[in-house]
């Protein structure tokens, strides 16, 4: 007599384990690049290493004392020219920025060498392009973040893309049998409910700089609900059944 399968994560075939184990771990390596990603792009905004309430601040409400090119000389366009040529670029942004001392002065020099070579229309990369002099201009005047329509293009990706992942994510774990009923409720939930705070302070830090620790409750509920999520289906697909068969049924005696 066949034996009764249950619905259950443990109980599965190894085919459809390897497609989700395989699943979930090119997931978890997406969401470490995310993190690098953050790490290089917002975590340089103040100048220095590691994510702080500042750089959420500087990237979407701006660093309103000082120009976005200014900034980004002291933060991820840091290692992009030497020391002089920085301070040769900001003393002409504090003089004012003006396209005749763009000319007279060797910071046209300054771009054409050390700029250019990825700040160029045909680059592909989706950044100012700097051959056109009032690209320039245009970011050595204050500092105000993110654009509202670079937020607009950002959150419509995150929320498809992200809202995709936790679809599958949560699918997998919706079949772990041994999380009480409230708690992988709430694990299932909680990503979705994040991530629309998470893109709601974004808008809401661009224009108050307070939220910006919303930025942040937001973004790292998500990762421990999607944490929580991956280990626990990891663990009944591969460890539970070493324990013996699981006779409980995930979907219906929640
Ligand atoms: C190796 C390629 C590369 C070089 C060289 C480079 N950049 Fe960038 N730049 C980027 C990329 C990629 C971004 C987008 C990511 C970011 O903001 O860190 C960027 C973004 C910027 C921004 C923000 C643009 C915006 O409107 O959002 C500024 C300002 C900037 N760079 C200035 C400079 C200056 C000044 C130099 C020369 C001293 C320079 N970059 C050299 C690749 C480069």
């Amino acid at each position: 007599m066949a034996l009764s399968h249950k619905l259950n994560l443990s109980s599965q075939g190894t085919s459809l384990k390897a497609l989700f184990s395989g699943y979930l771990i090119v997931v978890a390596v997406g969401y470490l690049m995310a993190l690098v990603q953050i790490q290089l792009t917002h975590g340089l905004a103040d100048g220095e290493y590691g994510l702080s309430v500042d750089d959420i601040v500087y990237s979407y409400y701006g660093n309103r004392s000082n120009s976005l090119l200014e900034n980004k000389l002291h933060g991820s366009m840091k290692p992009m020219a030497s020391d002089e040529e920085r301070a040769d670029i900001i003393t002409w942004i504090q003089q004012g920025a003006s396209e005749e001392a763009y000319e007279s002065n060797g910071i046209k020099q300054i771009f054409e060498s050390r700029c250019i070579a990825c700040h160029n229309a045909d680059s592909g990369m989706p950044i100012p392009d700097y051959t056109e002099f009032q690209n320039i201009k245009d970011r050595a005047l204050v500092d105000t973040g993110a654009s509202f329509s670079s937020l607009a293009r950002v959150s419509h990706i995150h929320l498809f893309g992200i809202a995709f992942i936790f679809m599958f994510v949560g699918l997998i774990f919706s079949l772990a049998s041994g999380v009480p009923k409230p708690l992988k409720v709430l694990a299932i939930s909680t990503p979705y409910a994040f991530l629309l705070i998470d893109i709601a302070s974004w808008w809401l830090t661009k224009m108050n700089p307070n939220f910006a620790w919303l930025v942040i409750i937001a973004g790292g509920s998500m990762a421990l609900s999607f944490a929580f999520m991956w280990v626990v289906s990891m663990y009944e697909m591969w460890i539970l059944p070493r324990f013996g068969e699981d006779t409980r049924d995930a979907l219906l005696d929640e």
